[in-house]
């Protein structure tokens, strides 16, 4: 085991000392509240453990061994010597949970990973749409309440995603949240404004971003809650600085087909020498960002909160952009993987481009970790270590966007449409 010294807090009050992090027992939110404990933060968690158990609905497991929530901040505090405190409760629902929290811990800075992100899980029927919706803007809206009726002046920061632009820009580059335009008036004049950048959701998980978009902009117009909404690409990688200090600090590795992101999947399938499964032609691009840039990005936002008053700021949580087929290609040079192309199951254009203003984070100081650097090291690592983990039945994805008729979609629906699946009934 390796032990560090926690790092000293840095002369002069910080923009925050304490730090509740919504849904820290995730893949992003486990090695956010590492790095900010690191980093001489207060932290808090709150989860209700709803990730833990789809995977037991899904049948399926993290490819790395994540353990209990007990065990892993024993290791931090034996590692590091630091205690983050966990709170089980659901935040969508346990409103007066939530209220008690703020009024009595007093966060400076929230962060609110929260949310049910596959999107093909939120696609599965009509059951799955229904808890994604809920769940979703449940979550912010008590959040958002709660901040009022506490009176509690904290920062939230947000993990909204790339998806709400849609793919496809007109030829442009994606801004960061919002868009110029200018309107010719009834008496002819020009007038320019800056609004939301319009929304095109692909599914019902970023149909629920697109709303939380709106959640945001109302509450900061209406009670000046002070908010950093970060619209990030599709994380890759498992581990961080923190979550790599002790195996039992260990970050989740999704592979199946509903919460494996597509660069895992291919990577998973490469290590037990499975074919790449690249959906129609590849053609479709997407945004990417190594995990430990997402911590990083998390804390810079953090460290630079919006002046009271000040609009909602929207920042792009990418680095780099690659068409899927263009993934596929390179890891199947570097592994020896063979490429299938199957079907896409997807409603969306089999091929685009995708250009994102970024400028934001970096010019906060963030320095990409790229592919080009990090794949090996996730290869090796991660999917060849724990390949013996892996159950191949569960790396296609089943979830259908349009009902076909098909009897996969019967198949992969039918054990999930009762309302009461004890599964997911969240705590
Ligand atoms: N992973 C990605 O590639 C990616 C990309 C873009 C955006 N995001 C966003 O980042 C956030 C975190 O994603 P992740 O990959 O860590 O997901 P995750 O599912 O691993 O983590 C979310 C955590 O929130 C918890 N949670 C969900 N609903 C809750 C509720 N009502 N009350 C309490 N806890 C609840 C879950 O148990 C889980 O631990 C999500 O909002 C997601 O939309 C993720």
């Amino acid at each position: 085991m390796h032990h560090t010294t926690p790092a000293r807090r840095p002369a002069g009050r910080r923009a925050a000392e304490r730090v509740l992090i919504l849904g820290g027992d995730g893949f992003c939110g486990w090695p956010t509240a590492l790095h900010l404990s690191a980093a001489g933060y207060e932290v808090a968690i709150v989860d209700n453990l709803s990730r833990r158990k789809i995977d037991v609905e899904l049948e399926v497991d993290s490819l790395t061994p994540i353990r209990p929530m007990s065990e892993r901040l024993a290791a931090w505090e034996a590692v590091s010597g630091r205690r983050i405190v966990f709170h089980r409760f659901d935040v969508a629902r346990n409103y007066q949970r939530l209220l008690d929290l703020l009024v009595d811990w007093r966060p400076e800075a929230i962060v609110h990973f929260a949310e049910q992100r596959a999107a093909p899980y939120s696609m599965k029927s009509a059951w799955h749409k229904r808890y994604t919706m809920d769940n979703n803007l449940g979550a912010t809206n008590t959040l958002l309440a709660a901040l009022v009726e506490s009176g509690v002046d904290a920062h939230i920061v947000h993990l909204g995603t790339m998806g709400v632009y849609g793919y496809g820009s007109a030829g442009m580059k994606i801004p960061e949240g919002y868009l110029t335009v200018h309107v010719e008036t009834d008496d002819g004049d020009m007038a320019r404004d800056e609004i939301l950048y319009p929304v095109n959701p692909g599914s019902v998980y970023h149909l629920t971003k697109t709303q939380d978009q709106l959640a945001f902009a109302f509450y900061n117009k209406n009670d000046g809650i002070r908010i950093t909404d970060l619209h990030q690409g599709i994380v890759w990688g498992t581990q961080t600085e923190e979550t790599r200090l002790d195996e039992r600090l260990i970050n989740r590795f999704d592979y199946d087909g509903d919460y494996g992101t597509v660069l895992n999947r291919f990577l998973m399938q490469a290590a037990i020498g499975h074919p790449l499964t690249v959906h129609g032609t590849g053609g479709q691009t997407r945004a990417f960002i190594h995990i430990q840039d997402t911590v990083r990005c998390v804390a810079l936002a953090i460290g630079n909160p919006p002046a009271t008053g000040e609009r909602v700021r929207i920042y792009n949580q990418m680095t780099e952009t690659h068409r899927i087929r263009d993934l596929a290609t390179r890891i199947a040079a570097q592994t020896g993987a063979a490429i299938d192309h199957v079907q896409n199951p997807r409603v969306e254009a089999a091929e685009n481009d995708l250009h994102v203003a970024n400028d934001a984070l970096i010019a906060l100081g963030l320095k990409p970790t790229t592919l080009a650097t990090g794949l090996f090291t996730e290869v090796t690592e991660i999917a060849a270590r724990y390949a013996h983990r892996c159950d191949k039945r569960r790396i296609a994805c089943r979830s259908q966007w349009r009902r076909t008729g098909h009897a996969e979609v019967t198949m992969s629906t039918a054990r999930n449409t009762a309302t009461t699946d004890p599964l997911i009934q969240p705590i």
